[in-house]
């Protein structure tokens, strides 16, 4: 049976761990030709601007001898030409994955219950689970243990957040979230990380103090303020989160080798002050490359080719 990705829950821990371990192998054949992919079709559906994941997703779908089919916003017009339904129906004829990037988390699962393909979801409103992974890969690299590290999440409640949520409850890392009332994570999607945190001994404590929340952590993290869709919020925003800006007297409290993390694209200034996300303990462009070799990985994974 087809697998997809669509949030974290659809990957046990054995699998997670399994594919950060393929993705440090591929990552050190320094993007070695490979033909996993060879004679196989993939469709990236962006309902979305991006940088990282369609060219990272390009590129590694090269790598692994694949082709790659770029639909961007005009040519499939997901729900307004067509529905999901007809889309993944009429994909599932030509390609062997859709890596779909859209606004509604439900549009996603409309294109997995329909297609005879795998889906993977390349950003939704709720989820971004090739970001949280990369991200694990990250700090497995940094720190080799993910286990017991501590990663604090400070800002908005939203799709980047959720992931990383259920991503370190899943390999038992504890995650401290802070961020303006109202702008919590969403009840759901924490009450599911907090089982997998049982089994797995983590634990996730939200704040609303970052000062709070950052004591001697190992990982420092923020996103955006304003997700893309959301620009008609902006102001209001922007002048909600203005406590919970990552800045060097906030990364005092952090451990003395904390790093730094962002999914990018960042603004300087908003969430994140230049002083930290380009100083010494930024890893945000290893960040941005590991999307490739775990995107990679997961794609052998999901088409059964490793
Ligand atoms: N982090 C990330 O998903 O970046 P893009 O929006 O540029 O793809
Ligand atoms: N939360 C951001 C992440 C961008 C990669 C967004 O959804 O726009």
């Amino acid at each position: 049976m087809k697998r997809d990705l669509i949030s974290l829950t659809d990957l046990s821990s054995d699998e997670i761990l399994q594919l950060l371990d393929v993705a440090l192998d591929l990552k050190s054949k320094k993007g070695q030709l490979h033909d996993a992919l060879k004679g196989k079709s993939v469709g990236l559906i962006f309902q979305k601007p991006s940088n990282r994941t369609r060219v990272s997703f390009e590129v590694g779908i090269h790598q692994l001898g694949g082709n790659c089919v770029y639909l961007g916003p005009k040519e499939i017009n997901l729900g307004k030409r067509e529905t999901p339904s007809d889309v993944a129906n009429t994909l599932s004829r030509y390609l062997d994955a859709i890596v779909a990037r859209t606004f509604l988390n439900s549009d996603v699962i409309d294109l997995a219950n329909h297609a005879t393909i795998p889906i993977i979801n390349g950003l939704s409103d709720l989820y971004h689970p090739c970001q949280a992974l990369a991200d694990l890969l990250s700090v497995k690299e940094n720190f080799q243990d993910l286990k017991g590290m501590t990663l604090t999440y400070v800002g908005d409640g939203n799709n980047v957040c959720h992931s990383l949520m259920l991503g370190c409850a899943k390999v038992g890392m504890h995650m401290h979230i802070a961020s303006p009332k109202g702008y919590a994570p969403k009840e759901k999607v924490l009450s599911q990380a907090k089982e997998f945190a049982q089994s797995s001994g983590a634990t996730i404590k939200l704040f609303t103090s970052p000062r709070e929340a950052i004591h001697n952590t190992h990982v420092v993290y923020t996103d955006v303020w304003v997700s893309m869709g959301q620009e008609e919020e902006s102001q209001e925003r922007i002048d909600l989160f203005k406590e919970f800006q990552i800045n060097n007297d906030l990364t005092a409290l952090a451990d003395k080798d904390y790093i730094f993390m962002h999914c990018l694209p960042a603004h300087r200034g908003q969430e994140v002050t230049a002083e930290v996300i380009d100083g010494p303990h930024s890893i945000i462009f290893d960040q941005a490359e590991n999307r490739m070799h775990i995107q990679k990985a997961i794609l052998m994974f999901l088409l059964g080719s490793h």
